[in-house]
């Protein structure tokens, strides 16, 4: 017998006697005979239990979520999950559970299983999410590591202004107030300047009052910084990046995919060359008539959509009425409840799209793009979007100003399709002493509290640039999640600190 064998490896114990650890996720009991789903993290494997063991009665006592140790024979089973099943000759309980467990294959609404998110983590949707994001994470950092970039840490406590001075989140530091980070950018490019091409990831915090699908208050963002790249260099990079993360989660996740019934056709069209468009090609588009007719079918789309909703709730109602099975019974409950909540998200989309509508079609150029504008313009492409040259109102003090006098600068955003918006915020930074600090003033910044930063444009300025993708929105789009909360395993946004 070979012990402690992972349920993913399995398929190579074909006839064999093994042992396997895990937690009960499913059980079904018939006759003489129980069912056993068990998950150990890389799998889950379907164990049949015969009442002629000697420990049927452990197995009789298992409820969901006991820890176990079973013994027995791997055989092939083409109808069970990864084609093999463990045929159990002996049941060990590590540990019963003496109280039903919280999560059960009832109808649990989202606030529910967010206090619960301590435990609702061990079920099948924010394990495939979980596992999703760190393909995303090691394919980020593979990416770099293999182009040649260094890994630089950034502080977490800095004495000012990173991103904007709205969304500090300000810790005591003895007797000084300081803050927590909003991107590593500005450390990394002195680390640029040292080593050449470098990046960054780590925790980043804004104290964002907006109760929106796409904002956390503690996010992870990965930087790279680049020494001697204009703009297009830096949307270059990132483009691979992109193309090159989301391969890898097509080569490494179709069964999590899967789970999260995600369209895997949409992310194989995910193929250089991305759209690129300037800002005000964006407002352009946003006010012309092409946008007023896209609305209009998108609308129309959503109330038939809206329509067809509503007469499934209310056929799952007639037969839950008529009476049904028990096990129907929650499963009709599963479905009427998640059919609610997309009605109540459905509703709401209807109810926002005149009002974006008007706020796009009534644009003016010289605002920075809001989250609905950057929704429209994502949902009109198939492929991302990067739009660059936005106002120099509108971003952050350290974008290189296009040319003198200009008013726009030379930055980007990447809009993912399908609605989900911006993941990268990039730039070429100012590398011109005096233009950089007229910015400063601009933007109510004490240039004598930038110091370190500006002597970089004293001591052999170069041209340099890079961007910061937020890995939370990035796993909310390959994954088709309606929300970034789920992307993050112990979520903070402004009205959730627990647990
Ligand atoms: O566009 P942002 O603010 O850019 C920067 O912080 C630059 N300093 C990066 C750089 O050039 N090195 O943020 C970058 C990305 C956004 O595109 C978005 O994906 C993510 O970080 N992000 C958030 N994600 C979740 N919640 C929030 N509140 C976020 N704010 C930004
Ligand atoms: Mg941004």
């Amino acid at each position: 017998m070979t012990n402690n064998i992972l349920i993913k490896d399995v398929s190579n114990f074909d006839g064999k006697k093994i042992n396997i650890r895990g937690w009960v996720q499913a059980k079904r009991t018939g006759g003489k005979v129980i069912f056993v789903t068990l998950r150990d993290g890389t799998a889950i494997l379907q164990c049949i239990i015969e009442s002629f063991i000697d420990s049927f009665e452990v197995a009789k006592e298992l409820n969901l979520e006991s820890s176990v140790i079973l013994e027995g024979a791997v055989r092939k089973e083409d109808r069970a999950p990864g084609g093999f099943e463990l045929s159990v000759t002996k049941v060990q309980a590590i540990y019963i559970n003496k109280e039903d467990f919280p999560i059960s294959k009832q109808a649990h609404g989202i606030d529910f299983l967010m206090n619960n998110r301590h435990l609702w983590l061990r079920s099948q949707r924010p394990v495939a999410i979980m596992k999703v994001r760190h393909t995303i994470i090691k394919a980020c950092r593979d990416f770099f590591d293999e182009n040649g970039y260094t890994l630089i840490d950034t502080p977490i406590l800095t004495p000012g202004v990173g991103e904007d001075a709205q969304s500090l989140f300000p810790v005591k530091y003895f007797d000084k107030e300081v803050f927590l980070t909003q991107t590593g950018q500005l450390y990394l490019e002195c680390a640029a300047l040292a080593l050449g091409k470098v990046y960054c990831f780590g925790p980043t915090f804004r104290a964002e009052k907006s109760k929106t699908r796409r904002h956390l208050t503690e996010f992870w963002m990965i930087e790279p910084e680049i020494a001697f790249a204009e703009l297009d260099d830096v949307i270059n990079v990132a483009e691979d990046m992109i193309c090159f993360i989301t391969e890898r989660v097509l080569a490494n996740n179709i069964d999590e995919l899967k789970i999260l019934e995600q369209d895997i056709e949409k992310l194989q069209k995910i193929k250089k060359p991305f759209y690129r468009i300037t800002y005000t090609d964006a407002v352009n588009i946003l006010k012309s008539e092409k946008t007023l007719e896209f609305m209009n079918e998108e609308l129309n789309r959503e109330k038939e959509e809206l329509s067809q909703l509503q007469s499934e709730v209310k056929s799952i109602e007639a037969q839950l009425n008529q009476g049904v099975k028990a096990w129907k019974e929650v499963k009709l409950n599963k479905e009427l409840k998640e059919l609610k909540e997309n009605i109540v998200d459905l509703e709401r989309d209807i109810e926002n799209k005149p009002k974006h509508l008007e706020l796009a079609q009534n644009f003016e150029w010289g605002k920075d793009l809001g989250g609905s504008d950057e929704t429209i313009i994502s949902r009109m492409h198939d492929r991302p979007v990067f739009v660059t040259h936005y106002p120099k109102e509108a971003k952050a003090f350290y974008m290189k100003h296009k040319d003198v006098d200009s008013k726009v600068v030379e930055n980007v955003d990447l809009l993912a399709p399908d609605g989900y918006g911006e993941i990268i915020g990039g730039s070429q930074r100012e590398d011109d002493l005096d233009v950089l600090i007229e910015a400063m003033k601009a933007n109510d910044l004490d240039p004598m509290d930038y110091d370190w930063y500006v002597d970089l444009r004293k001591y052999g300025s170069i041209p340099h640039g890079g961007f910061g993708l937020g890995i939370e929105r990035t796993v909310a789009w390959l994954c088709g999640l309606k929300h970034v909360r789920e992307t993050i395993p112990f979520p903070r946004t402004m009205g959730r600190i627990y647990p």
